[in-house]
This record gives structure tokens, C-alpha cells and sequence, in this order.
């Protein structure tokens, strides 16, 4: 068997909605500012006794119920996330909450929003290549906890929310995953980033300037800065490109797909990449509206409900793209 396939997908998110009003209470912004810019109206954040584990589990858990498959049959679980609720990694800890008892492989993908594509391409490599045969792809995050509350270009954008899928071994004529196309650019890193806080670092003012400091000082991580505008920009100029090479790798072409699935960042973006793609709208899958961006997430979120609503059905096909911090993106052609 050499071939991959989607045969689950579950999705959770926190209880606490925040609505575009509830933050022009905070910060100088406006519900129509906020929705005409982004297409955004809610987002949920994590709060009280919810953790980004247990959401993560829970979408998890209903990926395997949909699949009929059990917990212990899982032999590997990708975590997609870089809000991880543990320095060494958050797999194993949703390893321990589904109660696995095949002691599956469990580690972390930390790509922001594109983890997920690379979580589902990796998943499909070890199947494909190393005889995994379950596999787990999570993709959860909470960038509330690293969000600049006060600062309007980011606050707005983000929620927190996690989804998977199960990918399964199957034979080559069931292939469910016919092309990728995925691509980093650190230099593009300055203009997204949540970097490790410089006054922290192991040093300290001598009077030659810079000295090593020890013992070191514990470090913490700053919050999320973004250049909105060249993000943008990147955005729709580098996802219709990574689309047109995974089909192009599929042998396919942009008519042939059913439904275009990308990162829920911006409305805008979503519409300008469909339009450059020259997919219509009616085929473009968006709940962007109800949850704003939800990094890793924000693809098996989407996805779930438009698999549990039976809008997409058995058989269809599927272009899917993430981008962002990094800077990464990049692309994978999927039926489901
Ligand atoms: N409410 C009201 N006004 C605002 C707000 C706000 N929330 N935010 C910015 N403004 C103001 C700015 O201060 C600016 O005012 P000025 O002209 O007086 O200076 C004006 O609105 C225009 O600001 P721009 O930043 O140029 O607005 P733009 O149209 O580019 O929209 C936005 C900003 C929505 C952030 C857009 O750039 C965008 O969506 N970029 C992509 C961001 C993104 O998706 N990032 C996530 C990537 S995925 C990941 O990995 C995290």
C-alpha cells in the first residue's frame, strides 16, 4: 500500500466569543472597520479551566470516531502548532489524553499557519515511506496568548482553535493526497514574528559594551508583531503559485477541483487568490467570518464543517494552501 487517505475530521473550539464590538471596546477600531478590511465578526479565546491540550484532543477524538478507527491503532500524532502548552513539545501530552495504548510516535510541526499542509504532507511521507499506517494531524493554536491586546493591526485578526484529520494507509488507487508544494523564506521573517525578547538574552552592558551574563535569565517571548501590508502582499502573490505547481504536479488544472480550501487569514485575500485562480465563489470554502484566523488551525476547522454540513462530499476534490509567519507556505491537492 502506497497510497494515503483522509478518512476523518474533527474540529473544537473555546466557549468564549469575542465579537469585532466587543473590541472597539478596547481598542480605537470599529465592527465595520474590522469586517469590511478582514471579513472577520467573532473569534473564540481560551479562557478559565480550557486548555489548548484538551481542544486539541477533543477535535482528535472526533477525527477517530468519524474514521471508526480506535485510539490504540494510531501509530503516529502530528501536533501542528506554535503555541504548544510545553517548551519540549504538546504531542505526547494529546498522546496521554487519548489514552493510546500503542504508544504511538507523538512530536510537534511548528510552522504557524501553514502546519497544517505541512503536517498533512509529512503524514503522508511517513506512510508512504516509513509504514505508519494511522496518523494523526492536529492542528491547534492560541495566539491570544501572545497577542498584543492593545494594538489594533493584530488584535483584531486572531482566535484560537483546533481541528484534524485522520490520514490512513490505503492502496495506490484510493490516493487521496496527489500533490505538494511547500516553501520557506526566513528573510521574510521580520515582517511577522514573535521573537524571543532581546532584554532577556544572555547578555548584559559592560563597559566595552555587550558581556555574556551568567546565569542566563529566563527567556519569554515577545508578542506578535506584523508588518500588515507586506503580509498581505506576499499572501496573494505566492499561494496561487504554490497552487499552480500542486496541480500542476497532479496533473491537474484549477477547473478541475471542487473546492479551494486556503489558511482563513482575510477575506481579501481569500477573494484575490480565487480570482487569480479564476475558481468561483460558490466553490471557495470560508468560516473565516465566525472564528477570524486561527493559525494552524484555521484548515481542519474549515474543513470539518464543510465535511459535517455535506457541502463537501465522498470524491471531491480538494486545493489547499496555508501561509505565513516564518515565512512559510505552501500547498497540497487532496480528495476527500
Ligand atoms: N481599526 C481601525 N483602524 C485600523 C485598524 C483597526 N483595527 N488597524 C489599522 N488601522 C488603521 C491604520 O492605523 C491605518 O491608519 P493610517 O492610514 O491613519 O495610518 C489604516 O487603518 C490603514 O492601515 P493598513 O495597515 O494599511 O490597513 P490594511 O488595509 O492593510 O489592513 C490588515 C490591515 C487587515 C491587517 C491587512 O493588512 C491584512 O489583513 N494583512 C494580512 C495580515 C494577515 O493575514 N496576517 C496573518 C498571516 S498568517 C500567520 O501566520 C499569523
Amino acid at each position: 500500500s502506497k497510497g494515503c487517505k483522509l478518512v476523518g475530521c474533527g474540529s473544537a473550539v473555546p466557549n468564549l466569543q469575542i465579537s469585532n464590538d466587543d473590541l472597539a471596546k478596547m481598542v480605537d477600531t470599529s465592527d465595520e472597520w474590522i469586517s469590511t478590511r478582514t471579513g472577520i465578526r467573532n473569534r473564540r479565546v481560551l479562557t478559565g479551566n480550557e486548555s489548548l491540550t484538551g481542544l486539541a484532543a477533543e477535535a482528535a477524538l472526533k477525527a477517530l470516531e468519524m474514521a471508526q478507527v480506535d485510539p490504540d491503532d494510531v501509530d503516529l500524532i502530528l501536533l501542528c502548532t506554535s503555541t504548544p502548552e510545553d517548551l519540549f513539545g504538546g504531542a505526547p501530552q494529546i498522546q496521554k489524553a487519548l489514552g493510546c495504548k500503542g504508544n504511538p510516535l507523538a512530536f510537534d510541526i511548528t510552522a504557524a499557519c501553514s502546519g497544517f499542509v505541512l503536517g498533512l504532507v509529512s503524514a503522508s511521507c511517513y506512510i508512504r515511506g516509513g509504514g505508519f499506517k494511522n496518523v494523526l494531524v492536529i492542528g491547534a493554536d492560541s495566539l491570544s496568548r501572545y497577542v498584543d491586546w492593545t494594538d489594533r493591526g493584530t488584535c483584531i485578526l486572531f482566535g484560537d482553535a483546533a481541528g484534524a484529520v485522520l490520514v490512513q494507509a490505503c492502496d495506490s488507487e484510493e490516493d487521496g493526497l496527489f500533490g505538494f508544494d511547500l516553501h520557506s523564506d526566513g528573510d521574510g521573517n521580520r515582517h511577522l514574528n514573535a521573537g524571543i525578547k532581546e532584554n532577556e538574552r544572555n547578555h548584559e552592558s559592560g563597559t566595552n559594551g555587550s558581556v555574556l551574563a551568567f546565569p542566563p535569565n529566563r527567556s519569554s517571548f515577545s508578542c506578535i508583531k506584523m508588518n500588515g501590508t507586506e503580509v498581505f502582499r506576499f499572501a496573494v502573490s505566492v499561494v496561487p503559485q504554490t497552487i499552480e505547481a500542486s496541480l500542476a504536479k497532479a496533473g491537474l488544472n484549477s477547473s478541475d477541483i471542487d473546492w479551494l480550501l486556503l489558511h482563513q487569514a482575510n477575506k481579501r485575500i481569500i477573494d484575490g487568490v480565487a480570482t487569480r485562480l479564476e475558481v468561483p465563489k460558490d466553490r471557495v470554502i470560508s468560516n473565516l467570518e465566525n472564528y477570524g484566523n486561527t493559525s494552524a488551525a484555521s484548515i481542519p476547522l474549515a474543513l470539518d464543517e464543510a465535511v459535517r454540513s455535506g457541502k463537501v462530499k465522498q470524491g471531491q476534490t480538494i486545493a489547499t494552501a496555508g501561509f505565513g509567519a516564518g515565512l512559510t507556505w505552501g500547498s497540497a491537492i487532496l480528495r476527500w
